[in-house]
């Protein structure tokens, strides 16, 4: 393994990797951050295409990474949407789950739990699999019934709990000498493996301009920002793109932190950007304000951007039209979005079709 290292900003902590699991600083219960070196020597497909510019080489790959970019005007500007719901769960999460659960595995886990609202469950669930550990996933009953199956198809388990702050409380109990905690909104490995998306677009060609990212815990953005910035220190490209933010009114705590103001509104049907309280929300929001902004949607601005994104022939879920949604309602406002405009989409469809034929029928 390379030499990297677990990295506490608040206590100073230090522990090189290898020898243990961290979710969170195991001295003041900080988020951490990872401290390795990194080379630009892009070689072979997916994620493992870009082994040295990740904290960890050792990587049980599925197929993750290595999405389409595909370009489309939309009200005369130009988009390149970045397919990552067809990765192999189905979500953008598949690239955190296969290296955070590389490395439990190699540190001899046998057993894996989650809380999650549904995508990181399916992700968790597949990589435990594909490393021979056994998944147990905590996500509140209200989660979609397509995600609930898919997880149990891949033979992990299912706790329900009341609410998604239930399933954060549950998650806790399971935890033992076996079993390790992923902890997407925590863990810095999970995030770190959302640089490979940054590292492929630029590769197909996206040099500068915008970046629209939904923001739940902050994981894809906290990933996407620290893969243009490492291009940006290696001198492959200039400056840091613009990025987007983009929450649902229901839960909006950045554009809370940043704006100084609560946003009332109902996005419930993005239930992957329903996050209360963000443990990274800090950072987020700095990077937010350094590079970009932040814009809030609702349900039916979503639902319309849905429409128009299947219409396009991206069969995606609801929490993944949040991203249009929200820069075309920034875009009325202000004119100056520099092009392309990066676009992922986040999740795939498939898991609810039922569910978006009726959500969309209605319409
Ligand atoms: C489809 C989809 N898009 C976006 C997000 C938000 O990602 P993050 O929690 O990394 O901010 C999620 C998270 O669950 C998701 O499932
Ligand atoms: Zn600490």
């Amino acid at each position: 393994m390379r030499n990297t290292i677990y990295y506490c900003r608040n206590c100073g902590f230090k522990e090189e990797l290898g020898k243990h699991y961290y979710w969170k600083c195991p001295k003041c219960g900080a988020p951490l951050d990872l401290i390795y070196d990194i080379e630009w020597r892009p070689k072979g497909l997916g994620i493992i295409r870009y082994r040295s510019m990740l904290p960890v080489q050792e990587i049980k790959y599925l197929g993750e990474g290595e999405t389409p970019l595909i370009k489309r005007s939309i009200k005369g500007k130009s988009f390149l949407f970045k397919l990552e719901y067809l990765n192999p769960g189905g979500s953008f999460k598949d690239r955190g789950a296969s290296l955070t659960l590389s490395y439990a595995s190699s540190l001899g886990y046998s057993k894996v739990v989650e809380d999650t609202s549904g995508n990181t469950g399916i992700a968790t669930t597949l990589y435990s699999r594909a490393n021979n550990m056994q998944a147990v996933i905590v996500m509140p009953q209200y989660a979609p019934e397509g995600k609930k199956n898919l997880i149990r198809l891949l033979g992990g388990k299912i706790i329900e709990t009341p609410t998604r702050p239930d399933a954060a409380k549950k998650v806790l109990e399971l935890i033992d000498e076996a079993t390790c905690y992923v902890a997407h909104t925590w863990n810095p490995l999970f995030f770190h493996a959302n640089k490979t998306i940054a590292y492929e677009a630029y590769e197909a060609g996206f040099k500068h301009g915008t970046v629209v990212v939904p923001i739940g815990s902050g994981s894809l953005l906290l990933g996407i920002y620290k893969g243009f910035k490492d291009l940006v220190d290696l001198g492959l490209i200039n400056t840091m793109p613009r990025i987007i933010g983009v929450q649902g009114a229901s839960s909006a705590p950045i554009y809370e932190l940043i704006y100084g103001k609560q946003y009332h509104g109902d996005s419930s049907i993005a239930d992957g950007i329903m996050v209360r309280d963000p443990p990274r929300k800090h950072e987020i929001a700095e990077i937010i304000k350094k590079h970009g902004d932040i814009v809030v949607v609702n349900n039916d601005e979503i639902i319309s951007s849905l429409k128009e994104l299947i219409k396009m022939g991206f069969i995606v879920e609801p929490t993944s039209a949040a991203p249009l949604a929200g820069i075309l309602k920034y875009m009325e406002d202000k004119s100056n979005v520099e092009e392309p405009i990066l676009l992922p989409l986040t999740g795939s469809g498939l898991k609810m079709i039922d569910y978006l034929y009726s959500l969309l029928k209605k319409q």
